[in-house]
This record gives C-alpha cells, sequence and structure tokens, in this order.
C-alpha cells in the first residue's frame, strides 16, 4: 500500500536527534533557539517562537493578544477543526464563513460576518495556497470598519483594527507577492505536525509582522515566558550556577518545544527547498495526467503573485455527489494507494452543528468538499510510485465515469 503522508525519517534525522539525546540537554535549549533562527531566516521574519504544536501557538497568542468571552474571531468553515477549536477555547465565539472555489476564506463573506465584536480573522492556507491577502488587508485598513473596532486590550488598542492571524499549518515555504509565509499576516502560526511539509513530529511555531509600535525583543520574551507556566526562567538559565531562583509573572501555559522535536526540524528545514521542488514537481504531473480527463478539476499551482508550498493535492471531480466521491475512495484504496479528504468543513460536525451551523448555509464549502480526493504528495514518492498512482486513479475515474 502507497501510504498518504509518511514523514522523511532518515540516517540524517535520526543522527542529529541522536545529537542531542547524547548531548545531555533534551528539553527546550540551544536547538531550539537555533530552529527559531533559521525559521525567522527562512521567512523573513525578525523573531519566530517555537512551540508544541500550532494549536499551542494560536491558543497561547490569542490569549495575550485578549481574546476572550464575548469577542467573535472569523474562520472559515472549510479548515481542520484546530482553527475554530482555538477559539473555542478562550470562550470567544468563532463565526464561520464560506470559501470560494480555491478553498481559500472569501473576504466579501469576512465583510458581511464583521461586527463590532470581532477581534481577528484567521485565514486558513488550505493545501498551502496563500488566500488573498491583499483584499482581506484592504477590508481591515477601510475606515468604515476601522470605525467599527472595539478594543478590548492594550495589543488591540496599538493595532487599532482586526487583527489577521494566519492559519499557516498547510503553507511553510508559500509566498504571495514576493513575501514568504510568515509574512503575510501580523501574526503567523505553524504547524509541524507529523503530516506536515516540515516536521518535528509535533510542533509549531509563530512568527511575527506587527506594526513597529509593537517592541517584538519583549513579546517575544514574553510570549516564551507564558509558554513555560509564565516562569520567568527556563530550564537551562535555572541549570546555571546560583540560578535556582526563580517567579511566575503570570499564570501561563506548557508549550515548549523540546531540543529533541527541534533537532528534527533543523534537518528539515536544511533540505527544505529540495523537499519543496520535489513536491511541486509531483503536483505539476499529477496535474498534467489528470487535467487529460474532462471530469477532472485539478487544483491551481504556481501563479504570477502566489506559491503555494505544495502540501496537499486536492483533486476534484465535475459532477460527483459525496456518497459517489466515498466510494471512489474505496476503490482507489483497493488498488494499494492511500488516499484522504481535506477536511470536512465544520459546520459537518457535531461540535459546530451543536453551535448551530448548518452546512447549506456554506454551499462552496460543501460543493469542494463533496467532490475532493488528496492524493499522496510527499518528498519520498518515486517517479514509478507517482505513475502508478495516476494510472490507477484514472483506471478508477474511468471507469465511474465511463470513459
Ligand atoms: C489547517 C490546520 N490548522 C491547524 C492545524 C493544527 O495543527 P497542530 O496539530 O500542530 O496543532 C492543522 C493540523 O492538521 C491544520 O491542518
Amino acid at each position: 500500500m502507497i501510504p498518504f503522508s509518511p514523514p522523511r525519517i532518515d540516517e540524517a534525522t535520526i543522527a542529529e536527534v541522536v545529537d542531542t539525546l547524547r548531548s545531555g540537554w533534551i528539553t527546550t535549549g540551544p536547538k531550539t533557539k537555533q530552529l527559531e533562527k533559521e525559521i525567522s531566516s527562512y521567512c523573513g521574519n525578525s523573531h519566530s517562537l517555537c512551540l508544541n504544536s500550532w494549536t499551542a501557538a494560536a491558543q497561547l497568542f490569542l490569549d495575550w493578544w485578549g481574546i476572550k468571552e464575548g469577542d467573535e474571531v472569523i474562520v472559515p468553515a472549510y479548515t481542520y477543526c484546530a482553527t475554530a477549536n482555538i477559539v473555542h477555547h478562550l470562550r470567544a465565539r468563532p463565526v464561520i464563513v464560506d470559501v470560494k472555489s480555491d478553498f481559500t476564506i472569501d473576504v466579501d463573506a469576512v465583510k458581511r460576518a464583521i461586527t463590532s465584536k470581532t477581534k481577528a480573522i484567521i485565514p486558513v492556507d488550505i493545501a498551502g495556497l496563500p488566500c488573498d491577502y491583499e483584499n482581506l488587508y484592504k477590508l481591515v485598513m477601510d475606515e468604515d470598519i476601522i470605525s467599527l473596532f472595539n478594543p478590548g486590550s492594550e495589543q488591540q488598542e496599538k493595532l487599532g483594527r482586526i487583527l489577521i492571524f494566519g492559519d499557516a499549518a498547510h503553507s511553510f515555504g508559500a509566498s504571495y507577492q514576493s513575501k514568504m509565509a510568515g509574512k503575510f499576516c501580523d501574526v503567523t502560526a505553524f504547524s509541524f505536525h507529523a503530516v506536515k511539509n516540515l516536521t518535528t513530529a509535533e510542533g509549531g511555531a509563530l512568527t511575527f509582522n506587527l506594526p513597529n509600535a509593537f517592541h517584538m525583543e519583549h513579546i517575544y520574551k514574553e510570549l516564551n515566558t507564558m509558554s513555560l507556566h509564565g516562569q520567568n526562567k527556563d530550564a537551562l538559565a535555572k541549570s546555571q550556577k546560583g540560578g535556582w531562583r526563580y517567579d511566575v509573572v503570570s499564570p501561563g501555559y506548557k508549550c515548549n518545544m523540546t531540543d529533541i522535536h527541534a533537532s528534527i526540524g533543523l534537518v528539515e528545514i536544511k533540505r527544505y527547498h529540495g523537499n519543496l521542488e520535489r513536491r511541486k514537481f509531483i503536483h505539476e504531473r499529477y496535474s498534467k495526467a489528470f487535467s487529460e480527463l474532462s471530469y477532472c478539476q485539478v487544483p491551481l499551482g504556481e501563479e504570477e503573485d502566489r506559491c503555494p508550498s505544495w502540501h496537499l493535492y486536492l483533486l476534484r471531480l465535475i459532477d460527483l455527489t459525496e456518497e459517489k466521491r466515498d466510494q471512489l475512495i474505496i476503490d482507489i484504496e483497493s488498488k494499494g494507494i492511500s488516499v484522504n479528504v481535506h477536511f470536512i468543513p465544520l459546520p459537518m460536525l457535531t461540535a459546530y452543528k451543536n453551535m448551530g451551523y448548518y452546512i447549506k448555509d456554506f454551499p462552496v464549502s460543501y460543493d469542494n468538499f463533496s467532490r475532493v480526493i488528496s492524493l499522496p504528495l510527499y518528498y519520498q514518492l518515486t517517479d514509478e510510485q507517482v505513475d502508478f498512482i495516476i494510472n490507477q486513479v484514472k483506471d478508477v475515474l474511468k471507469a465511474h465515469f465511463n470513459g
């Protein structure tokens, strides 16, 4: 069976992890700090903070930003549940809006959803494809929208408008209008979960792109402290001679990244360019092959001012019901190819149905979901496997669509 998305673990990764294990320092330390530097330099940001997941990174930051009960945060229907769950954890209300045919958040729908309670928008770069940031920024900078904004914390007051917090769980390495992911939004969170383009097994990072009024050195220190229970010294500082005494400045979270995880990331980031090139090659090969069939709708690739990170290959079929799509998945899997669906829209999940959301109100999300199949896309796929996937999937499709 060709797996869907195995991590790329080889001797280089193992050697780096073993080096950490042998070093005597396995929790947050020099390798995590090194990874932060590498991420900042790759993305073009002054500061990055590595944490133990996208979810923890988002919760930590949005809590610090002052998102709380009574606030609204706009999220797309077409995403993984984490995007909206973290809003719920902060006792705020996730306001779900529909997406466009390219799977990214619909800026007109965002505009209609903004109220005086809106504090943030979380656009999601699904499959690694950057959202329409130009129009999102035009919207939050619009005078009428700014006059509606009601800041609820010192930070919000300083920004003076709705925050754009990027869900870049899929888009490390994507670019938009000559900027790398990590620079598209005011603040961005990456995921380094096992299936992501760049992994640390579990992990995530925040990158910052806030205006000059924000003192980044202070913010980095404050969030770093908040990721360690609000303790003003980390384990490394405490381990120094005479360094045992500490204080807890505020009741923080516990979501730091360990050096074991960071060591995997250090190997990944060093060879990331080659990873992206290979993914792009496979993505384009799929698109060339499937666009020969009139009932296939291939995903967007590289455009003039936006380039995806080639994280997922979302193949849609024209005129297909959800039930028929499910049958196609069974047939493809019976050929020895693992496939997937990204994602079940939030309003179809019990938790969000119970909050009063109905999928009928999100027709584009449902249409995208009901006709989509994610094909394997990763560095280690050989050319032979790619050809096998193309041929087998084509055979299954031809049988269903009669030719
Ligand atoms: C779009 C999106 N956002 C957020 C997350 C959450 O990432 P993590 O597992 O690192 O918390 C994921 C994970 O799959 C995701 O796909």
